[in-house]
């Protein structure tokens, strides 16, 4: 699989297994990570918060069972979320970790993402904390999570460390990072800049876009390939480009992704073995120009 490089030389393939829905694993969620191994994914997203601490233990359990592994792997967790609200304070960042390591069996992980911006965050903590888990060894690379470009120049007047990932939800049909792009001085809604211009300030500052939810339409309200009722020219487009690719329409979609020249890595959330490979196969192709922005078409957005 195509390699990324997060920061000053972190490798990790293209295609990222997020882990939120291994909860929802209808497999046993060994086959589901040794399927995701097999297909030459190398990268493990999770959260603290994600299955309320289950979804690293699930995972903690498996990695226990093959030690040789964590050496293989970049596994990357997120803190902050707290219920009902965000705490990037010094002490909540440090036990958050805690509680990742001991839920994911391990002594570090690779990157650890602030989850969501929390408005009443002071940079100097948030560095204090870094700088512990740096020296400490519990952490070696760090990153943000929906953050606007200003939010992570804030976090750069304390932090020292280089801010390797922004993840950031994007598919096709939520493609805010590039539809204000191709509308700039426009009087029409899509020109409405949401989050202060992060697809060009990560590809100038060489922070990898981790795209979220790249198969769902809206927050969470399902997937859209295969929704004919709210998607129907959408899904007639993927259909058409699978048979032009030989891939799924899922590997369409997530082909449209990765074809972006910012590099952005993909995480998938599907815990379907099957699914899973169909993701892998859109890794394997290369959309056109000219089809890329077919899809971007079909999904409903306009080119002025
Ligand atoms: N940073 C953040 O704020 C944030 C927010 C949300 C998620 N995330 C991360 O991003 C990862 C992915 O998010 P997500 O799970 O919402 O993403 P997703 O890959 O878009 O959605 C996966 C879900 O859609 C289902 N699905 C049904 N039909 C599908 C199709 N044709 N193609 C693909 N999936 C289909 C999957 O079911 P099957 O399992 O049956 O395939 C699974 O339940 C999460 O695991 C998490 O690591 C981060």
């Amino acid at each position: 699989m195509e390699q990324r490089i997060l920061g000053s030389g972190l490798r990790a393939g293209a295609v990222v297994m997020g882990c939120m829905r291994l909860t929802d694993a209808k497999v046993p969620v060994d086959r589901v990570l040794g399927t995701a191994l097999e297909l030459g994914i190398n990268m493990f997203d999770h959260a603290d918060i994600y299955g309320g601490g289950r979804c690293e233990e699930l995972f903690g359990k498996w990695l226990s069972e093959t030690p040789s592994l964590r050496d293989r792997i970049v596994l990357q967790t997120k803190c902050g979320i707290r219920r009902g609200f965000y705490d990037f304070s010094k002490e909540h960042i440090l036990s958050s970790v805690e509680g990742s390591l001991r839920r994911l069996r391990t002594d570090h992980v690779d990157v650890l993402l602030l989850h969501r911006p929390d408005t009443l965050m002071e940079p100097e903590e948030v560095a204090s904390a870094f700088d512990e888990l740096e020296s400490s060894g519990k952490v070696r690379f760090f990153g943000v999570s929906n953050h606007s470009p200003m939010q992570i120049e804030l976090l750069r007047t304390a932090v020292k460390q280089p801010i390797v990932a922004d993840q950031l939800q994007f598919s096709v049909p939520e493609s805010g990072l590039v539809t204000s792009g191709l509308n700039v001085n426009m009087k029409n809604d899509e020109s409405v800049m949401h989050d202060g211009g992060a697809l060009e300030y990560m590809r100038i500052n060489g922070i990898t876009i981790q795209a979220w939810s790249p198969f769902q339409g809206g927050f969470f309200k399902g997937p859209f390939v295969g929704d004919r009722e709210k998607y129907s020219a959408l899904n007639d487009r993927l259909d058409e480009l699978g048979l032009k690719y030989g891939v799924s329409p899922t590997a369409v979609a997530a082909a449209w992704i990765l074809r972006h020249p910012a590099g952005m890595q993909l995480i998938s959330g599907s815990v379907n073995p099957e699914r899973m490979r169909e993701v892998v196969s859109g890794a394997g192709i290369t959309l056109t120009r000219e089809d890329w922005y077919s899809v971007y078409l079909a999904a409903g957005f306009r080119l002025p």
